[in-house]
């Protein structure tokens, strides 16, 4: 542990932890269940503040390679807010990555905080979610909604390829827990598997994500998949400002219900296309 102040230690979050973790988004608002702190946790590192043996503040980041990380779960328990929890966590969070760039999804709260250390604005990600009745209408289906099928296993390194064409780094372990807890879909043009979505149990009910295809078309054909499968639970999906799909997700019954920033520090990957991400694995994920 080491010492901050007179009554706060800042360590290094273990399993053990999530118990005491999950009050901390509970106060904040956030859906997360203990489940997926622990998927959180299993993925990446986190560091904690404990005050009196409670835990009042969190920071949690997922290194994909040596060079590129994601960052998120930052919360620092509402009473404690104002008080530099957030900067102390941060300077943890960044001395524990190294050089790495880091992208984050930053709420309107924790703006200031990260343009503090560098991090810049680059994009947007919209949160889309509502339960969807069991007798929904999705709007008449596209044609290529038939190229869409369950993903097997043998389609896992064509997943994990198209991911990392879309994303700037390899994510096996993140999308091989996914797998482990939700369910694929992938799209096939001329018998080659173009485009993959994943559904996994998340907050309230399912999310979808990440979903990576070559075209809003077949981004639509693999939601679509999951909203029919998934229809009578509570669906959540975060996607990409620029992807198109935000009206399309509305007239579908998932409305836009808030945004946030999506910042880095340091530079993102760059993606040689044509696959991207239309939507994000989570806000933290990215
Ligand atoms: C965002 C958050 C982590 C900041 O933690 P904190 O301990 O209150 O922040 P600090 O006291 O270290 O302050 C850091 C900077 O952020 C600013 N800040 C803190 N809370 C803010 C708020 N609600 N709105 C705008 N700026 C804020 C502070 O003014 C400070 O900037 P300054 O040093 O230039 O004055 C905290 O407000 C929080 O947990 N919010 C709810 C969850 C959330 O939105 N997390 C961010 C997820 S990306």
């Amino acid at each position: 542990m080491i010492p901050t102040t007179a009554s706060i230690m800042v360590r290094a979050m273990t399993p053990s932890d999530l118990d005491g973790a999950l009050p901390l988004s509970q106060a904040v608002g956030w859906p997360y269940r203990r489940e997926d702190w622990s998927v959180a946790l299993g993925l990446g590192q986190g560091v904690l503040a404990v005050a009196d043996g409670r835990i009042v503040a969190s920071a949690l980041w997922w290194p994909y390679d040596d060079r590129f990380a994601t960052c998120g779960i930052i919360i620092v328990s509402p009473a404690m807010q104002g008080r530099g929890l957030g900067r102390m966590l941060m300077d943890h969070l960044l001395a524990a990555n190294g050089g790495r760039s880091i992208l984050l999804n930053s709420t309107e709260e924790g703006r200031c905080l990260y343009a503090a250390f560098g991090f810049r604005d680059i994009g947007t990600v919209h949160q889309h979610q509502a339960w969807l009745p069991a007798d929904t209408t999705l709007t008449p289906p596209s044609g290529d909604d038939g190229q869409v099928r369950s993903a097997r296993l043998d389609d896992m390194p064509t997943i994990l390829r198209i991911d990392e064409n879309a994303f700037g780094a390899r994510r096996t372990k993140l999308i091989t827990e996914f797998l482990r807890i939700g369910s694929a879909a992938v799209i096939e043009r001329n018998d080659t598997v173009r485009g993959f979505a994943i559904c996994r149990p998340f907050g309230l009910g399912q999310a979808i994500g990440p979903v990576v295809a070559r075209s809003t078309e077949d981004a639509r054909s693999l939601i679509r998949h999951f909203l029919q499968a998934k229809a009578g639970e509570f669906l959540r999906i975060d996607i990409d400002g620029e992807s198109g799909l935000g009206d399309w997700l509305t007239a579908q019954g998932l409305p836009d219900v808030g945004a946030v920033t999506t910042m880095v520090r340091g530079t993102r990957p760059p993606v040689p296309g044509p696959d991207r991400i239309y939507g994000v694995a989570s806000q933290s994920f990215g």
